[in-house]
């Protein structure tokens, strides 16, 4: 599997579902946008390397030779989590020219899953414009978006819920709430 983490808000995402990857024993390539890695030392107390070393390999955004390049290269799925309004564009676009916006354009061509979850509020008619594009090719269009019925008690539990829907639309289950269950 794919993870890419691009600048947009709530990299907190990204970790909670490296971390249950991992613990699923999936292996993940991990590409981290340079802007992302600003936008992790403002936010999060997350020191890169941390981040990187819940993942089976990592590559720099700039690396267009690395394997995830390529449609010779297996995967399964691609997530980027946090997706900013920028790389959704670029996808959107066709233009390829880091290696997150590569691997998301191979997934395309090679009918791959590809998972997008965009933050950003509220929405321009370009954002909303390029995800529509985007939905109707197959792309699960799936923001961060808390859900308030489980009666979360913390932060924590809100977001390893919206971890947990990311995760079910790969197909692993993690052990969150769900309606009619509780
Ligand atoms: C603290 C911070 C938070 C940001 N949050 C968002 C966001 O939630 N959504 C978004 O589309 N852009 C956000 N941005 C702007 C992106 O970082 C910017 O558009 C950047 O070009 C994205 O590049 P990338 O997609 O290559 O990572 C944020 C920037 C900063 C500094």
């Amino acid at each position: 599997m794919i993870v890419a983490i691009t600048g947009a808000s709530g990299v907190n995402f990204a970790v909670k579902l490296l971390e249950a990857l991992k613990n699923h024993n999936i292996e993940t390539d991990l590409i981290i946008s340079e802007n992302a890695k600003d936008v992790i030392e403002l936010e999060t107390d997350f020191a890169i390397d941390r981040i990187q070393n819940l993942a089976t390999r990592c590559h720099s955004e700039n690396d267009l030779t690395a394997p995830p390049s390529s449609g010779s290269y297996k995967f399964e799925s691609m997530i980027i989590i946090p997706c900013s309004m920028k790389t959704l564009s670029a996808i959107a676009h066709g233009f390829a020219d880091t290696l997150i916006t590569r691997a998301a354009d191979v997934s395309l061509k090679e009918k791959r899953q590809l998972i997008l979850a965009v933050r950003e509020s509220p929405f321009n008619a370009i954002h909303l414009e390029n995800m529509l594009k985007l939905a109707k090719l197959g792309v699960i269009i799936a923001p961060p978006i808390p859900s308030y019925y489980i009666k979360p008690k913390s932060i924590e539990e809100l977001n390893e819920n919206i971890v947990g829907r990311i995760l079910d639309l790969v197909g692993i289950d993690s052990n969150i709430k769900r309606w009619g269950e509780f």
